[in-house]
């Protein structure tokens, strides 16, 4: 179902692009899956996904979803969600775009999603602002990521290494504030799940515009 609308950049990683999908396999099996698919399941109308990566939202969008505009700023990502796209049970668009300047205009999507990428995506809270102006008012936002602990110990240990693994994993860092930045961009969460007795390093959740 999937069509193709990419652009030409020569920028992006073809190498953590070509093991991104192996790396996540276990995790995907472990916890991921789970949340993708709450996810997928809450999804409604014209979906616009933020950081797509690879693609492996995708499958998990119901015919609830009308559209699903998959928007990534790495072209190596995005070529390989092309399969992904064509095995979707939704029509699927692959837009090559930066969530930090998107190229849409104000209210266009009912739902925007993103999943394990403000971690990545330099400025977090520009991407999530512009997330919020595509947004119709009455529209929603659905997340997982990981972020910093509320365990100060954990929390000291991702601040210490995330300099070096940001180097190594395509811009990822361990220790963001996801739920502010959230809330920053004008959203109102209306559920927040996380790890480890709502102190821990992953958050799932539904935002609303306030
Ligand atoms: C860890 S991957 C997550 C991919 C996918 N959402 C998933 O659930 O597997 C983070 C993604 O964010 C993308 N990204 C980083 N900066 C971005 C930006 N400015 N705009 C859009 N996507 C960006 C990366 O290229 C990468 O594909």
């Amino acid at each position: 179902m999937g069509e193709r609308r990419m652009g030409q950049s020569k920028g992006g990683n073809p190498l953590f692009a070509a093991v991104y999908d192996t790396i996540m396999r276990p995790l995907e099996a472990w916890s991921v899956r789970g949340q993708r698919r709450r996810i997928g399941d809450a999804a409604r109308g014209r979906v616009l996904e933020i950081g797509a990566g690879t693609g492996a939202m995708l499958g998990y969008y119901t015919p609830a979803v009308t559209e699903v505009v998959a928007t990534e700023v790495d072209p190596h990502m995005l070529k390989r969600a092309g399969d992904k796209a064509a095995g979707a049970r939704v029509p699927v668009v692959l837009r090559e775009a930066d969530a930090q300047r998107l190229p849409f205009g104000d209210s266009e999507f009912d739902t925007a999603v993103v999943a394990l990428s403000l971690c990545t995506i330099p400025d977090a809270r520009a991407a999530l602002a512009e997330t919020r102006r595509v947004l119709r008012d009455d529209g929603q936002l659905l997340f997982v990521e990981h972020v910093r602990s509320l365990r100060p110990g954990v929390a000291r240990v991702q601040d210490a290494v995330t300099p070096v693994w940001k180097r190594i994993a395509g811009g990822c860092h361990l220790n963001r504030d996801t739920v502010g930045a959230v809330e920053a961009a004008g959203f109102r969460l209306e559920n927040l799940w996380r790890s480890g007795k709502r102190r821990g390093s992953i958050i799932q959740g539904r935002a609303v515009p306030r």
